[in-house]
This record gives C-alpha cells, sequence and structure tokens, in this order.
C-alpha cells in the first residue's frame, strides 16, 4: 500500500535554473585536475538568466531502477565521472546533514535519480554552457535533499567555472591553499543591482567549432607554459586586487582595460602553450581592432572585449554606449539574412552614425561573420522554480514533451 501510494504521489522533484558566467580575469590551470583546484583565482561577471539560462529538473523515486540524465531532451551518459562527483558530494552532505540518524521524513539517500537539463539558448552557439549546466544541476540536488549550505566547493567538481555561477553578481573565485581544496570557494563580490548601467553584447560568431577543449587545453599550458606559471604566481594576484577595486568604484575605465589585458594575457599563455593552442580566430581579431579603433575615436574606453576557449567574443560597456556601438557591429559585419533578428535579448535603440564615426572605426565589412548579437547584463545567482509545471520531468520520471 506504501508502494502504490509512493507511486501514486509521483517522484520527489526539484527544479531550478543557473546562470552563464563570463571571466574578466581568467581561470586557466589547475594544480589539482581530480579536485578541480585552480592554479589562480579568478573573477567573473554573472550574465541575466532572461537571455542564458539552464534549467535542470531533479527527481527522486523508490520506483526508479536505475540514475538516468537527459541533456536538452536527450538521453546522455549518467556516468560521466564530473556528473558522479557532483552526485557523491550531494549526497555526502546530505548524510552527514542526517548525522546518520534514520530521518524518515527526509528524501532517501538510496533512492536513484532522474536529472533533466536544457538551455534556454542553441548549444551550438558555443555559449560557454557547462558552467551553468553544473551549477544548476547541484542547485537541483541540493533542494531535492534539503540542502541549505554554500555548495560552489560542489560546483567546482562539475567545472571549475561553475562554481562562479553559484552566485550572481561580481563573482571571485579563490584558489584557496589546502590540498584538498575546502578553501577553494566561490565568493560574491559584489550583486547584480552594484552597476546598474552595466551591460554585455555577446557577439555570437558564425560557423567554427572550439579546437581544443579547456579542460585539455589548460592542462598542456599548466605543463609547457612558462608564461602561464608567472600569470599565476606574478600577475593575477595583483590584477585580482585592482579588478576587484574597480568593480567597487563602477570605473570602467579600469574595469574595460584591466579585462581586456587579462583575456589577452589568457589568449598568449595558449600562443605559449607547446603544441600552441589558437582560440582566437581571424574574426576575434578584427573585432579586437575594431574595439580599439572605437576606443581610439572617442579617446576613452568605451567597450571592452574578452574572449574564451571559443570565437564568440563578449563585450561590456554602459548602457548610453550599447546602440552606437551595436550600429558600429552591424556595419562592420553587415547580416546575410537574418537581418531582423540580428539583435536578440535586452532591447537596443537606434543610433545613427556619424560620417566621422563610420569612417574613423568602420574600415573593411565583413558580411555574414557575426551571427547575431545578444544584449543582456549582469544578473542573479541560481533559483529555485517554485512552479510545478515547469518541471523538466513528468510524474512517470521520464522527460516531458517539449513544446
Ligand atoms: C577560458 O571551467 O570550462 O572559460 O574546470 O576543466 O571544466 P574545467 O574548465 P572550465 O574552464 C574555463 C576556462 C575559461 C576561463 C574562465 O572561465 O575563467
Amino acid at each position: 500500500a506504501a508502494a502504490a501510494m509512493a507511486a501514486e504521489r509521483g517522484p520527489a522533484m526539484a527544479t531550478c535554473t543557473a546562470p552563464v558566467n563570463i571571466a574578466v580575469i581568467k581561470y586557466w590551470g589547475k594544480r589539482d585536475t581530480d579536485l578541480i583546484l585552480p592554479i589562480n583565482s579568478s573573477l567573473s561577471v554573472t550574465l541575466h538568466q532572461d537571455q542564458l539560462k539552464t534549467t535542470t529538473t531533479a527527481a527522486a523515486s523508490r520506483d526508479f531502477t536505475e540514475d538516468r540524465l537527459w541533456l536538452n531532451g536527450k538521453e546522455a551518459d549518467v556516468g560521466h565521472p564530473r556528473v558522479q562527483a557532483c552526485l557523491r558530494e550531494v549526497r555526502r552532505l546530505a548524510r552527514k546533514r542526517r548525522g546518520g540518524g534514520e530521518d524518515t521524513a527526509a528524501l532517501s539517500l538510496s533512492y536513484k535519480i532522474h536529472i533533466a537539463s536544457e538551455n534556454n539558448f542553441p548549444t551550438a552557439a558555443g555559449l560557454a554552457s557547462s558552467a551553468a549546466g553544473y551549477a544548476c544541476l547541484v542547485s537541483a540536488l541540493a533542494r531535492l535533499y534539503g540542502l541549505e549550505e554554500e555548495l560552489s566547493e560542489v560546483a567546482r567538481r562539475g567545472s571549475g567555472s561553475a562554481c562562479r555561477s553559484m552566485f550572481g553578481g561580481f563573482v571571485q573565485w579563490q584558489r584557496g591553499e589546502r590540498p584538498d581544496g575546502t578553501d577553494s570557494l566561490a565568493l560574491q563580490v559584489a550583486p547584480e543591482t552594484h552597476w546598474p548601467e552595466l551591460r554585455v553584447l555577446v557577439l555570437v560568431v558564425s560557423g567554427e567549432k572550439k579546437p581544443v577543449g579547456s579542460t585539455v587545453g589548460m592542462q598542456t599550458s599548466v605543463e609547457t607554459s612558462p608564461l602561464l606559471k608567472h600569470r599565476a604566481e606574478a600577475v593575477v594576484p595583483e590584477r585580482l586586487a585592482q579588478m576587484m577595486r574597480h568593480i567597487q568604484e563602477r570605473d570602467f575605465e579600469g574595469f574595460g582595460q584591466l579585462a581586456m589585458r587579462d583575456s589577452n594575457q589568457f589568449h598568449a599563455t595558449c600562443l605559449d602553450t607547446f603544441p600552441p593552442i589558437f582560440y582566437l580566430t581571424d574574426l576575434s581579431r578584427q573585432i579586437i581592432a575594431l574595439a580599439h579603433r572605437y576606443n581610439a575615436h572617442h579617446g576613452h574606453t568605451k567597450v571592452a572585449y574578452t574572449f574564451d576557449a571559443g570565437p564568440n567574443a563578449v563585450i561590456f560597456a554602459l548602457a548610453d554606449t550599447v546602440a552606437e556601438f551595436v550600429e558600429v557591429v552591424r556595419r562592420s559585419f553587415p547580416p546575410a539574412t537574418n537581418g531582423d533578428q540580428f539583435v536578440r535579448g535586452l532591447p537596443v535603440g537606434s543610433a545613427a552614425l556619424s560620417q566621422e564615426l563610420a569612417a574613423a572605426v568602420v574600415t573593411e565589412p565583413v558580411p555574414g561573420a557575426v551571427q547575431y548579437i545578444l544584449h543582456t547584463k549582469p544578473g542573479p545567482g541560481p533559483q529555485l522554480v517554485d512552479d510545478p509545471s515547469q518541471h523538466l520531468l513528468g510524474a512517470d520520471g521520464l522527460p516531458r514533451s517539449r513544446a
């Protein structure tokens, strides 16, 4: 009778959403590849979930016969070591919390679980989805097991950068000193409301798959790049302190300059890796040059670029610069077909470019090179989804057919 009742009630379920983040002081290199402990601290801006988010539902039931995982509606390997590491850590914390005593009200830790996860943006766009994915997985599991503690340490086991997606706004991942990683956590530097004028433009570029994944790439860099060693020991500690000051003071000049320099140094360590790794493309270099021409024309830092281990460019700007710079991008990379969908996300006003600006900044247009621009801003950390109709799994524990 109890089993029948449980089946009627359906599985216990929790759904969360989590954000993408973009580093302005980059993480590149691990000192412990199993625990995912970095060689340097890093700092990022969490992006708003209205534009980019992962949603994950975790369910547990005595009726499930095995752990299962679905990503964007397709079944995936739940045995993936990093998924398993997150599961193991969450269960360990849940066990610890219950102090070994058998709490009948709490969900049994021996039940198998089903997990479904999806992004509100195309995976093919190459927008860093593993950070949001693991932050969301850990948030949903924690909710399912009723955990309330700080979980960036667990998200870190999924993907290093995921620990920073456990908070909104401006987030530091401190490298920590301990070999067991208990002090390698994310901390919020300032909430998303701290700098209301800050905007982010993601320039989603056409085609191109990233050549080397970040996990493999950064390990080769650790093994071969003396520049990376120098960066971690001598450059990042000072930059991190500087970047925190720029953020506290909402100093866009300082923030933007340092973000660009740090992105460039990260890519320099990739070139210093042997054999070298190339993430920047001709198009990246065109965007970099464009940003510098634009800033030079205005005589100060109006836009700042940053690039991760892929070809998309992320541009920081203040709200009053967005319309003009978007027009500059549109003129520099005239959209091939989807002219009306070239700008997505937050609304962008229209701007006319002066002859002088256009002549100085828009040099050799490359049609179709930028697929679209996503306009977003800093946003909050993971959110609980209360509405049960939003669960990605049905009462049968299987993915709901998607609209
Ligand atoms: C260039 O977090 O994806 O985006 O820890 O191996 O999963 P793993 O790597 P990942 O690396 C991100 C590297 C980066 C810089 C950054 O986000 O700080």
